[in-house]
Formats: C-alpha cells, sequence, structure tokens
C-alpha cells in the first residue's frame, strides 16, 4: 500500500511517500521545507507568517516528493491508496493549508483520505522499516507543545496517563536558550551547549530542581524548573562565562524527571515496550539515558527510538500513521474533514 503524509501543523511544510507492507514500512520520499530561519529572527513562529509560507511551499513540496519516489503526477491516481493528513493538534492556518491541498488532491485523484493527529504522526516515527513492537507499549511523547505518557494497547488505541501541568518539555529548552540568550530553536541549541560542558568533563556546580520528580503520578511541570533558572543566572555575574555549564544542568533536570516518571509508569502498567516520541526525542541525553534506564530497570521490556531524521516534524510519520489506519480503512470523506487545533489524542 503507497500512501502520500501531509504535514503542515506548524512551521515545517513535509511531504512523505511511503510504501506499508504489513509490518514494512519503506520511505519512498521525505520532503521538509523548514521556515526556521525565517522564524529566527522573532524568537518563535508567527502563525501568519508560517500559514503564508505553507501556502508558497505546499505545491512545490508535494511535486518533490512525487519526483523523489519516482511516482509521475499523472499516474498518481493509481498508484497512491490513500493521503494521511495532519488535522490537529497544531496552528489553525497552518493546519488549513494541508488540509485543503489534501482534500483537493483527494477528490481530484480520487485517492481516500485518513485524518492523523499530529501526536499520532510522532509515535508513528517508530513504526518505519521492519518494526514488530510488542503492545502494549507507553510512549513518552515530548515535542514543543506537548509533554505525554501514553499508553498505546495496539494500532489506535491510546490512553494518556500523564501530562503536563504547564510548559512542555520542548517549550522549556526553548525558553531556557531565550534566557541564556543562544540559538533558536532552543532544544537543539542548549543540548549543543551542553555537550561543550561534558567535553571539558567538570561536575556542575549549578544546582536547578527536577520538578514533581517525586510526584505519585505521571504528570509533569517545566514552569518553575525554568522560572529556577531565571533567578540563578540574576544572581550570578558570571552566567554568560558559564553557558555550557547551565544548560547542562538544565538538560540533566529535563531529562531525569521525564526519564524517572516514564520507568515509574512503564513498571506501575507492565507494558512490554517503552518507545520515545516527538521533536525532544531528538535529544542524546534523553535517548542515551532512557534507553540505559529501561535495559537496567527493566530488563525484559523492550525500548524504541525513533530514527532522528523523524523526531521532529515531518510527514513519513504522518503517512505510517495514516498507513496503519488505512489498514483498517479508516477513511474519512474529504467533505468531513475538519481541522481541529485542540485536537487531543484518544
Ligand atoms: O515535534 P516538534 O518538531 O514540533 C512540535 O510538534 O512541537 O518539536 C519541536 C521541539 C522544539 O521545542 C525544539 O526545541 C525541541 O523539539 N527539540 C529539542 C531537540 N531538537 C528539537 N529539544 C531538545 N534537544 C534536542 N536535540
Ligand atoms: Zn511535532
Amino acid at each position: 500500500m503507497i500512501i502520500l503524509g501531509i504535514e503542515t501543523s506548524c512551521d515545517e511544510t513535509a511531504v512523505a511517500i511511503i510504501e506499508g507492507n504489513g509490518n514494512d514500512v519503506r520511505v519512498l520520499s521525505n520532503i521538509v521545507s523548514s521556515q526556521i530561519d525565517i522564524h529566527k529572527k522573532y524568537g518563535g513562529v508567527v502563525p501568519e507568517i508560517a500559514a503564508r509560507e505553507h501556502v508558497l511551499n505546499i505545491l512545490p513540496v508535494v511535486n518533490e516528493a512525487f519526483k523523489k519516489a519516482g511516482i509521475k503526477r499523472a499516474e498518481a491516481g493509481k498508484k497512491i491508496d490513500a493521503i494521511a493528513v495532519t488535522f490537529g493538534p497544531g496552528l489553525i492556518t497552518s493546519l488549513i493549508v494541508g488540509i485543503e491541498t489534501a482534500k483537493v488532491l483527494s477528490s481530484v485523484l480520487k485517492i481516500p483520505l485518513v485524518a492523523v493527529n499530529h501526536i499520532e504522526g510522532h509515535i508513528y516515527a517508530n513504526f518505519v522499516g521492519k518494526k514488530d513492537i510488542k503492545f502494549p507499549g507507553l510512549i513518552l511523547t515530548v515535542s514543543g507543545g506537548h509533554t505525554m505518557l501514553v499508553l498505546m494497547k495496539g494500532h489506535g488505541k491510546y490512553k494518556v496517563i500523564g501530562d503536563t501541568r504547564d510548559d512542555a518539555a520542548g517549550e522549556a529548552f526553548d525558553k531556557a536558550a531565550k534566557l541564556l540568550n543562544i540559538s533558536y530553536p532552543g532544544g537543539p541549541a542548549v543540548a549543543a551547549e551542553a555537550k561543550k560542558f561534558k567535553v571539558k568533563n567538570l561536575k556542575s556546580k549549578i544546582q536547578l530542581p527536577r520538578p514533581m520528580i517525586n510526584s505519585n503520578d505521571y504528570d509533569f511541570s517545566f514552569s518553575g524548573l525554568k522560572t529556577a533558572l531565571f533567578y540563578q543566572l540574576k544572581k550570578d555575574k558570571n552566567w554568560k562565562k558559564r553557558v555550557p555549564e547551565y544548560c547542562a544542568e538544565f538538560q540533566e533536570a529535563v531529562v531525569d524527571v521525564l526519564v524517572s516518571k516514564t520507568i515509574k509508569a512503564a513498571k506501575d502498567f507492565g507494558v512490554k515496550t517503552v518507545l520515545l516520541a516527538g521533536g525532544v526525542s531528538a535529544n542524546e541525553k534523553l535517548r542515551e539515558k532512557l534507553k540505559i534506564s529501561v535495559a537496567e530497570e527493566l530488563p525484559r521490556v523492550e525500548f524504541s527510538l525513533p530514527d532522528l531524521k523523524y523526531t521532529t516534524d515531518n510527514a513519513v510519520m504522518v503517512a505510517v500513521a495514516g498507513y496503519f489506519r488505512a489498514l483498517k480503512k479508516d477513511f474519512i470523506p474529504y467533505e468531513k474533514i475538519k481541522v481541529d487545533p485542540n485536537l487531543e489524542l484518544r
């Protein structure tokens, strides 16, 4: 089955084509047009600009995806079995561009449409390749907008057992980077600075809190951590010389909480697999620590990570989620699909 995926929920215009055969998922093309450089000067995504850029980029990106996959547009109607598109959550004006493009392609080419939740997409970045993921799984989903622990009982079957009470993990990284006056987006910038500190092999004297690490639930809170960083910087006249050290401690604090809560939940719910998903899953420290902790504390539990190129927003993940829905004939008529910026994972 060949699936075309479209993702425009934030600031990446992304289109991909994948081929699925049972549990074997192959990527035929993966095109991402990033707007990072445009939004950089504002220190965050400007929705109006993002939507305008999506409108300008979407058709060239669709064409490029066809070209890379070796599919001529004239034969697309026959070759593509379904179109999967992100319908939420995200920025409403950005989402609309992807949805309207998918609707036009679906109606003109007579290809069935599948509606995909963006978070579900991130989860399915784990299903690229020949994977045999055992359910129930527990997914730590960490991105710019979400930090959730999700129980997955089977394809498309989710239960959110933990959530953030304020900032998402990615948002915390982005805000910390702003306080430390380093590049945008914050996550990769903080990680790169932290690495410089590690290279010197010093132990940090800076101590930041690990919010809610011992709370008796699976929820998170990161806004206090950002505030703690703010006050430490205010007290420290030399902080500009210690940016790598601050980054290392901040990253360590976020990773400690994420890993500790994930292990607790995996034990409590007796899952067979622990999975990592979302933009923050690109973080090397998180990938490494979670892998080690699962191996040490849950030796019978498997661990799955998305390939680095499918961690931040892309359309491969949307196409893969769409593929598993298409297998169950979970299609939606193009007249009925609606954007839902606050869509929840159910
Ligand atoms: O999933 P994503 O691309 O977009 C959303 O759905 O939000 O995630 C973007 C988030 C940003 O907050 C970014 O700073 C963070 O993921 N991020 C990282 C890293 N790479 C991206 N955070 C920590 N370490 C990284 N290496
Ligand atoms: Zn995302």
